[in-house]
């Protein structure tokens, strides 16, 4: 099976889905691969990291398209070429609309800082401290065409700590993303994720 993963930045997600499916080699036991990634920044760190591992890695930068629409057309176009089972959004900062969505429904995951559906949309570690809550975290969702409003397949939780900064909450969230987000996606690769009156269950209790 293939996987194309969409970036825009550090890449540390996919950096982290890479190194499971080699750990626990995922090209014999899923069998799956990560056929390339794809970011809208042709300077995303994430890039060169694909780049040096050997894997096909290609910018599709959105601003050199006139609309989101030609942008997203390309996109599909780019993405459709390794027939991917799995579209992996991994920090990925563009929004898709249902163009882009609705053909590739159900093969497509996002990972969102937050507990959704608290703190949809964007400086979720801002928005949580200036909250007060007591516990923040990430998702793992399928991608709908709502944003940030997909089916929640895995989440993790951190404490928030009366010292915490932006910061310093995301670096504690990211770490345990780096643990969940691939559980999700090799569930999600050998079939172990169902959708059960528009809600994913996982037959994997530790995600
Ligand atoms: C992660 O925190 C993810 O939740 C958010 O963007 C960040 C991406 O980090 N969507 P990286 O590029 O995977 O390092």
């Amino acid at each position: 099976k293939n996987i194309v993963i969409l970036i825009s930045g550090r890449g540390s997600n996919f950096e982290a889905i890479l190194e499971a499916s080699r750990a626990e080699q995922w090209e014999s036991a899923v069998p799956a691969r990560i056929a390339a990634v794809i970011s809208n920044r042709p300077l995303a760190k994430g890039l060169e990291t694909a780049r040096r591992e050997g894997i096909d890695a290609i910018a599709v930068d959105h601003t050199l398209y006139p609309d989101r629409e030609s942008f997203e057309e390309e996109l599909g176009r780019v993405v459709d070429r390794y027939n991917p089972d799995l579209i992996v959004l991994a920090g990925f900062m563009r929004i898709l609309t249902e163009k882009f969505v609705k053909p590739r429904e159900g093969r497509i995951l996002n990972i969102h800082p937050a507990l959704l559906p608290l703190f949809k949309g964007l400086n979720t570690h801002e928005r949580a401290l200036e909250a007060g809550v007591r516990v923040h975290g990430s998702t793992v969702h399928f991608v709908s065409a709502a944003l940030d409003g997909g089916a929640i397949i895995g989440q993790a939780v951190v404490p928030v700590l009366p010292s915490d900064t932006p910061d310093t909450l995301a670096a504690r969230g990211l770490k345990l993303e780096h643990v969940i987000y691939p559980k999700v996606c090799r569930a999600v690769l050998e079939d172990r994720v169902k959708l059960v009156d528009g809600k994913a269950v996982m037959d994997d209790e530790t995600a």
